[in-house]
């Protein structure tokens, strides 16, 4: 059996999978390895060739996972779906230098190291040619990873690296989030003994060919993900997107209602009315394209959608109100804490309600 599983997430890399195993079948000269390519369904019919390939080439095989996304969850399938004593992640575009690996393999063969991280970050490590802003946003993006990180990693970012199985599903037994982009360092806060790591220095690559899959959606997914490990994995993931959502939601209706009643100079009952329904459907929309990225109601289902999730919050309003003044009755001292009590009952509410009529979630997501 082959003692090293090489995982490669792919979305759209038609043209570089093949070439990509070719190098790393001449870094890897001398191990014996398999390559697990974990493909979401790619429009331009990765999963095809990776097919193709297979049947010419043992050591390649090709997961085809449909109406998925997700760089973090597809790897962690690849690395469940190996029966290797150690497994690696890299990226198909050969931004990711393959030349590492065989270090890398024999670093973990060692002994001594549950983790080896190809780093950007680590003295003669280098970002390549990234413009400016995505320099910038790494870089912000690895200081808030230090709140819930428990090593003193240099690239605790970086999508290259590799790791003994029996470490790995520790991590997932220990509940890793899955979510986004960002495997290693989900992997580094999750683990429930300290990883014991090295990072060894490369040079980030250009691009072999297409495009980086990168969006807006990641930035958020990574702000989700460092909550969940923030709050030690105790609330669902969605309920913690959900929450950001009616934070943003409540910002949404103080500009409305400033607008309508300073601004318009409606009275302040139909001010209050309106930013409500603004912020209830800001909140349904953003909810439908964050937290439900996956369940996403389009269509008809999108109006059916709207009315159940105003339904619920409506109720769950009057819920909010009805504790929060309940718990006023009792002592009315403790205002702020009645309110936020309220509050959280009403979210919850909404959450849990929403969650079944709105988006209809299958018991296990
Ligand atoms: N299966 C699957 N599903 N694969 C995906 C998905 C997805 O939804 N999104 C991206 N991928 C694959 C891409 O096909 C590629 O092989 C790899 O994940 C990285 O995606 P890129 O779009 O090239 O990301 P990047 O270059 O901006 O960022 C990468 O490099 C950084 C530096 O190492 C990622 O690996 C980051 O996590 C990493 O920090
Ligand atoms: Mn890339």
């Amino acid at each position: 059996m082959p003692q090293l599983s090489v995982i490669v997430p792919t979305f759209n890399e038609l043209g570089n999978v093949v070439e990509l195993r070719d190098r790393v079948a001449i870094a890897l000269d001398g191990v014996d390895w398999e390559m697990i390519f974990v493909d979401d369904d790619s429009p331009d019919g990765t999963a095809t060739t990776l097919r193709e390939m297979a049947q010419a080439d043992r050591r390649v095989r090709c997961i085809q996972r449909v109406g998925r996304r997700g760089l973090s969850s597809a790897c962690i399938e690849g690395m469940l779906s190996s029966s290797a004593p150690v497994v690696a992640v890299i990226d198909a575009d050969h931004q990711h230098d393959e030349q590492l690996l065989p270090r890398m393999f024999e670093l973990i063969e060692g002994g001594d190291l549950d983790v080896v991280v190809g780093s950007r970050y680590a003295e003669s490590g280098g970002i390549g040619s990234w413009d400016e802003s995505r320099a910038a946003a790494s870089r912000l993006a690895t200081r808030l990873s230090r709140l819930v990180l428990k090593a003193d990693l240099h690239d605790p970012m970086s999508g290259f690296f590799m790791i003994r199985h029996d470490a790995f599903v520790d991590c997932v037994k220990a509940g890793v989030s899955g979510v986004g982009f960002k495997i290693l360092l989900d992997l580094f806060a999750t683990s429930p003994t300290p990883l014991r790591y090295r990072e060894l220095p490369y040079q980030f690559r250009n691009r072999l060919a297409g495009e980086s899959k990168l969006d807006t959606n990641v930035a958020w997914e990574y702000v989700v993900m460092l909550l969940d490990k923030f709050m030690g994995g105790v609330v669902p993931i969605r309920f913690i997107a959900f929450s950001l959502v009616g934070g943003l939601g409540l910002v949404v209706h103080l500009l409305v209602l400033s607008v309508l009643f300073k601004g318009v100079g409606t009275s302040f009952l139909w001010a209050q009315t309106g930013a409500t329904m603004v912020a209830m459907t800001s909140n349904y929309v953003l909810n439908n394209v964050l937290t439900y990225r996956d369940l996403r109601l389009r269509g008809w289902g999108f109006v059916r959608g709207w009315f159940s999730f105003v339904l619920a919050c409506s109720v769950g309003a009057l819920a909010n109100v009805g504790i929060a003044d309940y718990l006023f009755q009792q002592q009315d001292s403790f205002w702020v804490s009645s309110a936020i009590a309220g509050v959280l009952v009403g979210a919850v509410w909404n959450y849990a309600v929403t969650a079944v009529y709105t988006w209809k979630t299958p018991k296990s997501a």
